[in-house]
């Protein structure tokens, strides 16, 4: 019998490893655009001409993948059932002593959280990105303050990105192997995720 069992298909971590490759290349040519102080990330281009090229083609493909992986995940993210209003109630455990266990289905609610958090800053930065890129046909208020939305949202996205890489690689061990393999060990599931570990085998965690 085996000891994996299916967590993401071949499509889904594809769409994910996009997601993941635009958001990055998005971050390096942006850096340059956010302050002069990474004025030097535009080398990584050639120049800075082509490093706002780069950050609009991107941005495109940033935009419609993140939207298409929340919306094809949305059932699993958007809803939260009593063992997800328990585990928000107590903070996950993260700030308990004890040793914690709830009963949770494919998600828990901070990836529930992150991944609503994410489709609203795909939408917010896509927006005032569209905003920065036509400056003359929107109004000058509008291009100013998309400027500073889009500044803030980039830093906000960030912070929240290295949170989620850490969960899932060192902070959880075997959760990486979900995107990178597709399955994962049953006894991880059985820890995290107890709830979609039954729905999926109909054994008892
Ligand atoms: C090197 C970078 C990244 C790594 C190693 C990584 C890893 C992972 C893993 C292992 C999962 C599955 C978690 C599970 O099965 O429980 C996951 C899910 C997810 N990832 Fe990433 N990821 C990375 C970057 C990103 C980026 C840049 C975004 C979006 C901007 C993103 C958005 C998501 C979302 C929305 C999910 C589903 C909800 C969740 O698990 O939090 N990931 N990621």
């Amino acid at each position: 019998m085996s000891n994996y069992i299916e967590r993401f298909s071949t499509s889904e971590r594809v769409l994910h490893w996009i997601v993941t490759c635009s958001f990055f290349t998005l971050l390096l040519s942006g850096l340059g655009l956010f302050s002069r102080l990474f004025n030097g990330y535009f080398a990584l281009f050639g120049d800075g001409r082509n490093a706002i090229l780069v950050h609009k083609i991107a941005g495109i493909v940033f935009f419609l993948s993140s939207l298409y992986m929340f919306l094809s995940h949305k059932k699993d993210v958007a809803t939260f059932d009593d063992d997800d209003k328990l585990w928000i109630s107590s903070k996950g455990g993260y700030l308990s002593r004890d040793e914690t266990h709830f009963n949770i289905g494919k998600y828990n609610p901070g990836q529930k959280l992150f991944a609503i958090f994410i489709a609203v800053t795909t939408l917010v930065l896509g927006i005032t990105g569209l905003f920065i890129w036509l400056p003359t046909v929107f109004p000058r208020w509008i291009v100013q303050l998309s400027l500073m939305i889009h500044g803030l949202m980039f830093v906000g996205a960030i912070m929240f990105v290295v949170v989620h890489v850490y969960l899932a690689t060192i902070g959880n061990p075997g959760t990486i192997e979900a995107m990178l393999y597709g399955d994962v060990r049953k006894r991880w599931a059985r820890k995290h995720h107890p709830k979609w570990y039954k729905e999926v085998t109909g054994e008892n965690p």
